[in-house]
């Protein structure tokens, strides 16, 4: 699905068709993003609010078939039938602490940056698709990631491709997924309280 709606996703309330548009497919083509196009999704990234402003988000890109590989054995057999065809890999992290204390919103406000970085795919033609479907330990040794660094997630970034390339399993399921009622995740003034 390329087309600048997605007229499976039905909004309760009126909202911009960017955050519809965003899904998370798996089909991608084995097309090369520029670099000036990857740099944009960091910029949008940068810009999200964090506790102190202290950015506790940082991003390792794998570009190169060779940078991608390397961390193959550590992502789940399902997550690999379909990323190994995205030409960036990029896992995000988040520093734990702030000035040697605990910093309770790191990954919270990585979370941000990951909205950024994903709604700004979205605005440039490209995808995202994060994974937790991977051996955490492993991808910290293979790409050196210090303990003072929480692994938040993998996401591919690439161009759509086909859902005809996928393998079957997959291929039904390449289609963008709803939401429960918008509702039912606000309380009213307490927890659990209905909101009307
Ligand atoms: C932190 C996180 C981990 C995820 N892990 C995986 C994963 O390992 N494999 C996968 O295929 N999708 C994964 N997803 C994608 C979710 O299944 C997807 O975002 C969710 O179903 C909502 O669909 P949408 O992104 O298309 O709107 C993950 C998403 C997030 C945010």
């Amino acid at each position: 699905m390329t087309s600048n709606t997605i007229s499976s996703r039905k909004t309760d309330h009126p909202i911009d068709s960017l955050f519809t548009r965003r899904w998370s497919p798996r089909s991608f083509m084995e097309k090369t993003v520029p670099d000036e196009l990857l740099m944009r999704l960091f910029e949008a990234a940068r810009w999200a609010p964090s506790a102190y402003n202290h950015q506790p988000w940082r991003f390792i890109v794998m570009r190169t078939q060779e940078e991608r590989e390397r961390i193959f054995p550590c992502i789940s057999e399902f997550n690999l039938a379909w990323c190994k065809k995205a030409p960036v890999l990029v896992m995000i992290i988040s520093e734990k602490n702030r000035d040697g204390e605990p910093n309770h919103s790191h990954a919270f406000d990585t979370g941000a940056a990951w909205s950024h970085f994903a709604l700004a795919a979205v605005m440039e033609g490209l995808i995202t698709h994060p994974m937790t479907g991977f051996d955490f330990e492993q991808a910290r040794k293979i790409l050196q990631i210090p303990n003072s660094y929480e692994i938040q997630a993998l996401v591919a970034v690439g161009y759509q491709g086909s859902a005809d390339a996928l393998p079957e399993p997959l291929r039904a399921r390449e289609q963008p997924n709803s939401r429960r009622p918008v509702e039912d995740s606000i309380y009213s003034g307490s927890f659990g309280k209905k909101f009307s």
